[in-house]
């Protein structure tokens, strides 16, 4: 998928209308427009406070305070709101990858909430503000430890159960957590993941001080003892105990209390910790959750990420459980144990709005067509994409086989650093252009700008965020000067790290990373990173790493090694390189080909040039190599190349 793919799209396609939006939004982009604070405070009004805020937004770039003075509690505003209402409504449909499903409602969330949330206040003296890692598969006691943790005000750090020890070690010594909350497996295509082996290793040699407790879910093996890590304590998680919510009341949290960390990739080798407040965040997650799907009080929502991710944070928990949606949660995969898996679903479970990933659908296109037709997709009303840009082509797939021409779509641009939308079609205001994340929601500004700041009204730059947003974030945890560096250096506003372009009719039509952040099936994954795991193999010498556009993935990683004096290359030895990357970081960030080369092409200071590279691994003309200190091993790594077979 070439950029021109994208700006050559010029087809504008109604999608269909949704009621709800339709009756808002000329409203919501009036309101945005006659007093921006006026406007953010109605959405916050939408929100319970314990106490409401003197001030709408304190900006001194690039600190910002929302709702100034507010109180409220995020994990109260997801379940006691709902309570008199909606305390018999299911909250979470679960489905296990076996097949089995298990149906939540409001009231029992809420019981086991509380129940877990009384055991880590005052079992495990969990106490406001500590910091407590969330390493789990996807099974309902993973939302309901990150809503104990917000019930009480312990900061979750949620690390994706795909992470490997040396990423969880990682993200629990940068956050300093004092607790573990954990599963002894989870499955996976079948087979069973060992989570508590991940975590013997993440914490052998007491690798991580800072932790006081370890709660480990029996999942896989109900009655087994008890795993030992080194001498923390271990202790089995339990959420049935009935307690009384008013013996242990909710935890009176600030508008500008931290609600959580969540880690990312970005140019270093080191993941950055996300950090959000509770008052904006929330603010935002429940504004632009009702609004961009059009949640109404029937709808049976999924959104297929996992909650390790911020679009499982935004956008399975926080958004629509505050719109006391019903959810689905689904442990498997698409494709196990066939490829209909999705569509059995949906079917069995009446999903009406679905949001996924243009990776998944583009999966879904080669697996063809006659997976989904066999099933009654008919309580379909509204598809959602994010993660990446979509291509025109997978666009039209999704709408026309699995909407069946008759849902719109939301493609919906934003990041873990965003915490919510900031840009999607809203299909009752604009035609859809697909491929083509559309426009600012109502109450956001922004600007495709130059690299000196000014902004372009028609071509390509930079993509920035202009104005303050109640769920920006708020800062890289203990790393200030990165917070600064990576956002707010490069522009005079927000600037997002992403290229992007907007034509005559306002729309913006994202490209992708400008910086050294690759975007595999959705993931963000930094070269840096990549290239610090390849040179922890006692054989390589030196890495480089770049991105190559992938039918199914968007991207995959092609990684140059250099091997160490007297090595020799053997396929054994590229594939235990290979493997360093799954142990050290995780399987997602695998490269799909190592080539070895005796150099890489450097300037003469010794600066990788990372561009001949990705022009050699994409098979494109090479471009000028004039500063290059060793010309003549471009040729070399083409032949090498050749002979990988990408
Ligand atoms: C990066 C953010 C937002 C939740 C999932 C990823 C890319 C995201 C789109 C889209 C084009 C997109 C951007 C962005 N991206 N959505 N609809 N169209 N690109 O969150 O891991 O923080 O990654 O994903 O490059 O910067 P994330």
């Amino acid at each position: 998928m070439s950029l021109d793919t994208f700006l050559e799209e010029t087809r504008l396609i109604n999608t269909g209308f949704c009621e709800k939006q339709k009756e808002n939004i000329s409203k919501l982009f009036n309101e945005a427009n006659t007093n921006i604070d006026t406007f953010w405070n109605n959405r916050a009004n939408n929100l319970d406070w314990i106490q409401t805020w003197n001030k709408t937004v304190e900006w001194e770039k690039p600190h910002a305070k929302w709702f100034v003075g507010g109180k409220l509690n995020a994990s109260a505003n997801c379940l006691d709101s709902h309570l008199e209402n909606f305390g018999s409504k299911t909250a979470i449909i679960w489905e296990s990858e076996k097949g089995d499903s298990l149906q939540l409602t409001y009231n029992d969330l809420h019981q086991k909430v509380v129940s877990f949330a009384h055991q880590l206040k005052h079992t495990y003296n969990v106490k406001k503000g500590a910091r407590v890692t969330i390493y789990m598969p996807m099974v309902p006691e993973l939302a309901i430890a990150v809503l104990a943790c917000a019930r009480i005000g312990a900061i979750h750090s949620v690390v994706f159960a795909g992470f490997s020890a040396k990423s969880l070690q990682d993200r629990i010594k940068d956050s300093q957590s004092t607790c573990l909350i954990t599963a002894d497996g989870g499955y996976r295509r079948g087979k069973v993941i060992p989570l508590k082996d991940i975590v013997s290793n993440a914490l052998a040699n007491h690798a991580c001080p800072s932790l006081e407790n370890v709660i480990i879910h029996q999942y896989i093996q109900a009655n087994d003892p008890l795993p030992q890590f080194n001498s923390t304590p271990v202790h089995k998680f339990i959420c049935d105990s009935i307690i009384e919510p008013k013996d242990d009341p909710i935890e009176t949290m600030d508008s500008e209390d931290p609600l959580f960390i969540l880690y990312t990739s970005g140019t270093t080798g080191k993941p950055k910790g996300i950090v959000h407040s509770t008052g904006g965040y929330m603010t935002h997650a429940k504004y632009s959750s009702e609004l961009v799907f059009d949640l109404k009080e029937n709808d049976i929502y999924w959104c297929t990420a996992d909650v390790g991710w911020i679009t499982g944070h935004s956008y399975m928990i926080y958004g629509p459980l505050s719109n006391a949606s019903t959810i689905v949660m689904f442990e498997g995969t698409p494709d196990y144990p066939n490829q209909s898996r999705f569509w059995e679903l949906i079917e069995k479970h009446k999903v009406s709005i679905f949001y996924t990933a243009p990776t998944a659908i583009r999966s879904f296109m080669k697996w063809g067509d006659e997976h989904i037709t066999k099933h009654d997709l008919s309580s379909l009303r509204l598809l959602g994409t994010v993660g990446e840009p979509i291509n025109p082509e997978a666009w039209m797939w999704y709408h026309d086989v699995i909407g069946n021409k008759n849902c719109p779509i939301v493609d919906t641009w934003w990041q873990t650093e965003t915490g919510g939308i900031i840009l999607t079609t809203l299909p009752s205001h604009h035609p859809s252009k697909p491929g083509s994340a559309g426009f600012a929601l109502p109450g956001l500004s922004v600007e495709i700008k130059n690299d000196q700041n000014e902004s372009i009204i028609n071509g390509a730059g930079l993509l920035s965020i202009t104005k303050p947003w109640p769920s920006m974030l708020r800062g890289v945890w203990g790393d200030e000067q990165r917070f600064k560096d990576t956002y707010w250096s490069t522009l005079e506003t927000y600037f997002a790290g992403d290229g992007a372009s907007i034509d005559e009719n306002g729309y913006i039509t994202v490209i992708g990373r400008i910086d050294d952040v690759l975007n595999v099936a959705g993931h963000r994954i930094g070269t840096m990173e990549v290239e610090s795991a390849l040179v922890e193999h006692p054989a390589v010498a030196e890495a480089a790493v770049v991105g190559i556009p992938d039918d199914i993935k968007g991207q995959a990683i092609v990684a140059f090694t250099i091997l160490k004096e007297g090595i020799s290359e053997s396929p054994e030895l590229i594939s235990d390189i290979n493997s360093i990357v799954s142990k050290q970081i995780g399987a997602i960030a695998k490269p799909k080909v190592i080539v070895s080369t005796p150099d890489l092409p450097k300037t003469r200071s010794g600066k990788i040039m990372r561009r001949l590279l990705k022009q050699v691994a994409e098979g494109q003309e090479i471009g000028d190599t004039t500063t290059l200190g060793n010309p003549d091993i471009i040729h070399e790594i083409k032949e090498k190349m050749a002979l990988s077979n990408v």
